[in-house]
């Protein structure tokens, strides 16, 4: 007799030992998650040292397609996107069907606008259904879109535009968070005053708010809507055409345009979204993140529509008009599966059980997730306790925008350390090096001995240059620890082998889960016309993760006051964005610099952080005395002032 065949899944581990003893064959047989118009030829060529990795050459395929057009024969009417308004009175269903009906229409308005194949397109819109659909409207025609994420002001609205010259901006004439109305279109109007490249401003109405028109340059987007032809065919795209452009922060600086391509970076998100996230027929899923970051790309558009889900896209903040809203809008349309940040968690633990879980069910919740930074215990343990009501598997996923999608996730099967990320997914290989000598540290670590953590081989979803600037890839990424991609993170691997993730080695604050690179603030604290110096670091915040610290030196003649300070605060928000939060500034007659003239940040943290006893060797500095004088006129934060809660 024969003997029946045990018909079990393989889990999470056994494929991951598939995918590193056979890397190719693995992901050949994973890109048949997405379609192909022509199939791929090679499964993957080119290497971190020669910086020319390549994923399914020759494949041609259309993004748009395969979020939208392809599951019109199964699921025309199920809803892709509930879309929930800052205003619990606004919201709407958004069916396949209808999804596609607007991406059609979107892509023909950019056509008949001039947009054309590889186009660069930059995108400033609120979280409002036309965000993914002008997404995928690019992804149809072929043009690259570059997100810019709505809280962003003109300034870095024009140094991102410029740095990829983009001619065409989709924004709105205003969007609402938290009861506020964002002036997007009149950011945009200044930020263009410094683009030349920009010939058009497609504006999608939303708050009524349409003034300041400009004939010669701004588009109405519903009038020309109404004009066009309701279908537009898809666009033959290269696996290795260019799908996005994503700018992030670094060390120096300029922003960085991460540049992601088609097939890879699809497969990548697709695959990792149903399987960390444990995606079922039929599950609505939440991740609240906007689609101005890597999250809201890969986590709210492309791997959730790839999987035909059904997602929540909501446009407000966690705790408006209710503390409880979050967990209002989860009940509202049953959410399975949640995804935010421990910024978020924190925020809302702090205010309170009654406050936002009592008059809230969450029954419908299996898998909550979290991305942006490390999540320390009390807010994981909140999350799976008191939101999760301990039935929930938590995800801990550690990815970067340059990764494309999550690398480090626990299995939603198994167990859950809470603060640790835990398993490499399918196809990753990280190792732990020590941070002088570069070699790899095999054995169990510690929080105290954690090394910098690395990629050795290359993966689906990784980006594949920055724009204009493939040389500031290979040294930021590639050329630290040769053979390796270098996230620019720290690590350790337990005695169990899982992988816990410190924070950053480099120059970068993460401030509410967002990267902002130090320099890129000191040089709009520098560009306020009574500062002539500033140097900047991250010190924690029990919300935020961290929080900006700046020693500032006043141009000559200027008296130092605290509505100075106000004021340099105020051209923070108003130069960066609101996000970029500064929580102290030091008056200081000079910085801790090198001979050679370095800043030395060390220096900085440790005072910033009261930890001048592991300052350690100063003998590099050009002035001794300048470390006392930073000390004696420490400002500290840790006091919490009364009546400043
Ligand atoms: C940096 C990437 C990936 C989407 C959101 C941020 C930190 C991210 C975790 C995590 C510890 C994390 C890292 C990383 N980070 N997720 N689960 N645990 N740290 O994307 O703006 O490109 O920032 O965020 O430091 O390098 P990003």
């Amino acid at each position: 007799m024969q003997k029946r065949k045990l018909q079990m899944s393989e889990g999470w581990l056994t494929q991951y030992q598939r995918s590193i003893d056979d890397n190719a064959t693995f992901w050949a047989k994973k890109s048949e998650i997405i379609d192909w118009i022509k199939p791929w030829n090679t499964v993957t060529s080119g290497s971190f040292q020669e910086g020319n990795v390549k994923w399914f050459e020759e494949g041609i395929l259309n993004v748009s397609y395969n979020c939208v057009d392809r599951h019109l024969s199964k699921y025309a009417d199920r809803i892709a996107f509930y879309w929930e308004g800052d205003n619990p009175k606004h919201s709407q269903a958004l069916s396949y069907q209808a999804l596609y009906d607007r991406v059609n229409r979107f892509a023909n308005v950019l056509k008949t606008l001039g947009v054309k194949k590889g186009d660069v397109v930059c995108i400033y819109l609120p979280m409002i259904v036309e965000a993914p659909v002008a997404m995928l409207a690019c992804a149809r025609i072929g043009a690259v879109h570059s997100v810019i994420f709505g809280g962003f002001s003109p300034v870095a609205i024009a140094d991102r535009v410029n740095d990829a010259k983009c001619t065409f901006i989709i924004t709105a004439d205003g969007g609402y968070r938290g009861g506020k109305s964002i002036p997007l279109k009149t950011n945009v109007d200044e930020a263009i005053k410094n683009c030349p490249t920009v010939e058009k401003v497609l504006v999608v109405e939303h708050a009524h708010n349409i003034n300041n028109w400009n004939d010669k340059i701004d588009v109405h987007y519903y009038k020309l809507a109404q004009q066009v032809d309701v279908f537009c065919p898809i666009e033959p795209m290269n696996a290795e055409d260019p799908l996005f452009i994503l700018y992030t922060s670094g060390s120096t600086g300029k922003p960085k345009g991460v540049v992601h391509t088609t097939a890879g970076y699809l497969v990548y998100a697709a695959t990792t979204h149903k399987q960390i996230f444990d995606l079922k027929d039929g599950d609505v899923y939440w991740c609240t993140a906007d689609v101005g970051w890597i999250t809201g790309h890969s986590y709210v558009i492309y791997g959730p529509l790839a999987n035909a889900t059904t997602n929540v896209l909501f446009e407000g903040v966690p705790s408006y008009p209710q503390k409880s809203r979050f967990f209002d809008v989860v009940d509202k349309y049953k959410v399975n599966i949640f995804y935010t940040a421990p910024t978020a968690i924190r925020a809302l633990q702090a205010e309170g059980d009654d406050a936002v879980l009592a008059n809230t069910k969450r029954d419908s919740l299996r898998i909550l997730g979290t991305v942006g930074e490390p999540i320390n215990r009390e807010a994981w343990h909140w999350y799976h306790d008191k939101v999760g009501k301990g039935k929930c598997s938590i995800v801990d996923t550690w990815w970067q925008t340059e990764t494309g999608g999550v690398m480090i996730s626990p299995d939603h099967t198994q167990y859950q350390k809470p603060g640790s990320a835990m398993y490499p997914f399918w196809g990753i290989e990280p190792a732990i090096l020590d941070k002088n000598t570069a070699n790899e540290l095999k054995g169990a670590l510690t929080a105290h001995d954690y090394g910098a953590i690395v990629i050795k081989r290359p993966w689906p979803g990784m980006m594949r240059t920055l724009w204009g600037d493939h040389k500031r890839y290979m040294d930021s990424y590639f050329n630290v620890y040769l053979g390796y991609y270098f996230p620019g993170d720290g690590a350790y691997r337990d005695k169990d082998g899982h992988y816990w993730i410190s924070g950053r080695l480099d120059d970068v604050i993460s401030i509410a889960g967002h990267r902002i690179g130090t320099a890129e603030i000191e040089s709009v604290i520098d560009s306020h016309e009574a500062v002539a110096e500033t140097a900047v670091v991250g010190i924690p915040d029990a919300i935020k993760g961290e929080v900006i610290y700046a020693y500032v030196i006043l141009e000559k003649g200027i008296t130092p006051s605290e509505l100075l300070k106000q004021d340099i605060m105020e051209w923070v928000r108003k130069t960066y964005g609101p996000i970029a939060s500064i929580k102290v500034i030091q008056w200081v007659p000079m910085l801790p610099k090198t001979r050679s003239g370095k800043i030395m940040r060390r220096i900085l943290r440790k005072i910033a952080h009261f930890e001048e006893q592991q300052i350690g060797d100063t003998s590099t500095l050009a002035d001794a005395n300048c470390v006392k004088n930073l000390i004696a006129n420490r400002s500290d934060y840790r006091i919490v002032k009364k009546g400043s809660q």
